[in-house]
C-alpha cells in the first residue's frame, strides 16, 4: 500500500477536513496531510490543521497579480511537499485547467448530493439542499468525484445515499449528509492508497 501524501484544500470550517485527520490518526486511512491550503485567511479549517502540527497556508489569488502566477505558487508547494493527491474539501473556487492537467486524476472533491443531479455552477452549500427538498427527491447522498475541467463532472468515485424525510428543512438535511460525508470521504481516497482505482471514459472501476 502506497502512503497518500494529501494536500487538502478548504474554504470553511473544515470538518471534511477533520474527519481525514482522524481517519488517518485512527489508521483507517494510509496518508499523511503534508498541508492544508486555504484561500480563506481565517477559515476554521486552518486552526483545525495548526492544532494537529500540519502545515497551514493561506494562499489566494488576491496575493498575486494574475492568475498564472498564483498557479506557479500552488505548483510550487504542492511539488515541493511531493503532493500525491489534491484533496478538496469545501474548497470555493474552481482550479485552473493548468493544475488540473498537471494531476490528472489525482484531484477528489466531495459533494453534497448524488451527481450528476443538484451539481454544478451554484449548487453549493445549502441551495444543494434547498433544490433537493423542492424538487421532492426521496433519496439524496454525497459523491466523492475526480475533478476534471468541468464543475461538478468528472469520473464518480463513490456515492452513498441519504433519505430525504418529509419533515426536513435544508438545514436539518444538510447535517445528516453532511456526516454521510465524513464517513465517505475518508473511504473513498483509501480505495486510492490501496490503488483500487481504475479510470477509463469517465467512469471508475473498483478492483475487489
Ligand atoms: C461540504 O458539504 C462539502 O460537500 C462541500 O462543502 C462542504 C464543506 O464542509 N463541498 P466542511 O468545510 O468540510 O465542513
Amino acid at each position: 500500500m502506497k502512503k497518500l501524501n494529501l494536500a487538502v484544500l478548504c474554504s470553511g470550517g473544515g470538518t471534511n477536513l477533520q474527519s481525514i485527520i482522524d481517519a488517518i490518526e485512527n489508521k483507517e486511512l494510509f496518508g499523511e496531510i503534508k498541508i492544508v491550503i486555504s484561500n480563506n485567511s481565517k477559515a476554521f479549517a486552518l486552526e483545525r490543521a495548526n492544532k494537529h502540527n500540519i502545515s497551514a497556508l493561506h494562499l489566494s489569488h488576491k496575493q498575486f497579480a494574475t492568475p498564472e502566477e498564483f498557479d506557479q505558487k500552488l505548483l510550487e508547494v504542492l511539488k515541493s511537499n511531493q503532493i500525491d493527491m489534491i484533496i478538496l474539501a469545501g474548497y470555493m473556487k474552481m482550479l485552473s485547467p493548468t493544475i488540473i492537467r498537471t494531476y490528472k486524476n489525482k484531484i477528489l472533491n466531495i459533494h453534497p448530493a448524488l451527481l450528476p443531479h443538484f451539481g454544478g455552477p451554484g449548487m453549493y452549500g445549502i441551495h444543494v439542499h434547498e433544490a433537493v427538498i423542492k424538487s421532492g427527491v426521496k433519496i439524496t447522498g454525497v459523491t466523492v468525484h475526480i475533478v476534471d475541467e468541468v464543475y461538478d463532472h468528472g469520473a464518480i468515485v463513490m456515492q452513498k445515499a441519504v433519505e430525504v424525510k418529509d419533515d426536513d428543512t435544508p438545514e436539518t438535511l444538510a447535517e445528516r449528509v453532511l456526516k454521510v460525508e465524513h464517513q465517505t470521504y475518508k473511504e473513498a481516497i483509501q480505495l486510492f492508497a490501496e490503488d483500487k482505482v481504475e479510470i477509463r471514459d469517465n467512469k471508475t472501476y473498483i478492483k475487489l
